[in-house]
């Protein structure tokens, strides 16, 4: 009989434990109704950053680009790339040729940038970016060139031109002095010259879902928005002038960059946010910005993950209650791994596999909790992304007058590409909350380098046509 009372203790216990582990999975769980309150609330915050009164205090700020066409096709010549802000740094060199055979050839060579000099002062940085280019050229023989260049700078800038961008803050894991409230084109330019070895004549200034964009644009002329959910999280479209109150005048459309990872900053997203989601944010370099893309991009999703898991091992139900210095690691989970922990085709032991790599020593019943919480985190971040796209799209078709729109979006990012589910989620939350639009997802190749040079050829272009 003691035995039998020992079992059903067992038994009551492991239950009680589910049932908590449960409830504080559910947190994380939205109903199609707070998913369309999300879609909601988007909207809202899409039509503060476009008004005139209102944009200087909207947290979506949805910032004009000056890019006011997809390509056309004609675009020609070679153009010098730099992609920064996502998970690598690099220098392209793109030819672009027009005509009957239209081609893009690239050439590229990634940098690391060190965390001292992603936190360190600008000039360290501008010097940094400097010296890659300086290799870059050396690397293809082409210091004399003297080549366009287009700087896809994959953070939020206020442009007043093609060719200038004042930085408005950082985001992501970048935090140099210096930099926020000034010309990021003319702090290159500053660079180059300190350097005295080569010139370039940068045209354009690019935010990577523009670029993505505009990839996309070039294969597919339906291709009106761009996504990018990587590191960080973003989209762009191409908005009606006249909605655009920030800008003079009325006719044709106008790329904006939402800069949507802002959105909830003003607290809109509170009653969604949990706990979790409030300490990712404490801990990072920018507390109180960026909370949507706190709770859906790269970067963040695997920090959600860390702080369930400290919880749930804090309260006993992990780890044989011991939190190990891996855990208590920042940034241990990188977006490769939780999408390595979701995969179906992996075995649970497999999952121990990857943790144990992490330094982190599961039993079977652990290893079955954390693909649990990977998954429930992972799954709200495409929901939430897929409302704000589902806002996007559904502004498009009003825009335009229609009862149904047919669009293409071009997406790009390592969260998207890499997760075994983020991209079916996210597009099935699309297509739900959305259902007056049918909406293509065109994966970008390279988008950001690509695309900044297809724009530098549009600038230049452009140029050209003012100077006659
Ligand atoms: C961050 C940046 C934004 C960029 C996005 C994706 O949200 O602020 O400019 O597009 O990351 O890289």
């Amino acid at each position: 009989a003691k035995g039998a009372a020992m079992v059903t203790a067992v038994a009551y216990r492991l239950a009680d434990q589910a049932r908590q582990i449960a409830l504080t999975l559910a947190e994380f769980r939205l109903s199609q109704a707070q998913l369309l309150e999300v879609k909601k609330r988007m909207r809202t915050e899409i039509e503060n950053g476009l008004g005139k009164a209102t944009h200087s205090s909207a947290t979506v700020k949805m910032l004009p680009t000056y890019v006011r066409s997809t390509p056309d096709g004609t675009e020609n010549g070679d153009f010098l790339a730099l992609d920064l802000g996502g998970t690598n740094f690099r220098v392209l060199l793109v030819k672009i040729r027009s005509g009957k055979r239209r081609t893009v050839e690239m050439h590229n060579k990634i940098y690391a940038i060190p965390i001292e000099v992603m936190q360190g002062t600008g000039e360290e940085l501008f010097d940094h970016i400097v010296h890659c280019i300086s290799d870059f050229l050396d690397y293809m023989g082409m210091k004399s060139a003297r080549l366009p260049l287009g700087f896809t700078f994959s953070f939020p800038c206020h442009q007043k031109s093609l060719d200038a961008g004042i930085l408005v803050n950082w985001t992501k894991g970048f935090k140099c002095t210096d930099c926020e409230g000034e010309d990021v084109v003319e702090l290159l330019r500053e660079g180059i010259k300190r350097k005295e070895e080569f010139d370039l004549d940068v045209v354009a200034v690019v935010n990577d879902t523009v670029g993505t964009m505009m990839t996309c644009a070039y294969e597919e002329p339906t291709c009106e928005v761009g996504l990018i959910a990587g590191t960080g999280s973003n989209a762009c479209y191409m908005e009606e002038m006249r909605n655009i109150e920030t800008v003079a005048g009325n006719e044709g459309r106008m790329c904006v960059n939402m800069e949507w990872g802002a959105f909830g900053d003003n607290g809109c997203l509170d009653d969604i946010r949990t706990q979790y989601d409030r300490a990712v944010d404490e801990n990072s370099l920018n507390e109180g910005k960026q909370r949507y893309e706190k709770m859906c991009s790269g970067m963040y999703l695997g920090e959600i993950v860390r702080n369930i898991l400290i919880d749930l091992t804090k309260r006993g139900f992990l780890f044989r209650g011991q939190i190990s210095e891996t855990l208590k690691t920042r940034g241990i989970f990188e977006t490769k791994f939780l999408s390595q922990i979701e995969s179906d085709r992996l075995a649970l032991l497999q999952v121990r596999a990857i943790l144990q790599q992490l330094g982190l020593d599961s039993t079977c019943d652990d290893s079955i909790i954390v693909k649990e919480v990977c998954g429930t985190v992972s799954r709200r971040a495409a929901q939430i992304c897929g409302a704000g796209m589902a806002a996007v799209v559904d502004k498009i078709r009003e825009n335009r007058g229609l009862e149904h729109l047919d669009i293409t979006v071009g997406v790009d990012g390592t969260l998207y590409k890499l997760h075994p589910h983020f991209s079916r989620i996210f597009h099935q939350t699309v297509k739900e909350l959305a259902p007056k639009c049918d909406v293509t997802f065109l994966l970008s190749e390279d988008g950001s380098g690509k695309g900044a040079a297809l724009i530098t050829a549009v600038g230049c272009r452009q140029r050209e046509q003012e100077a006659q």
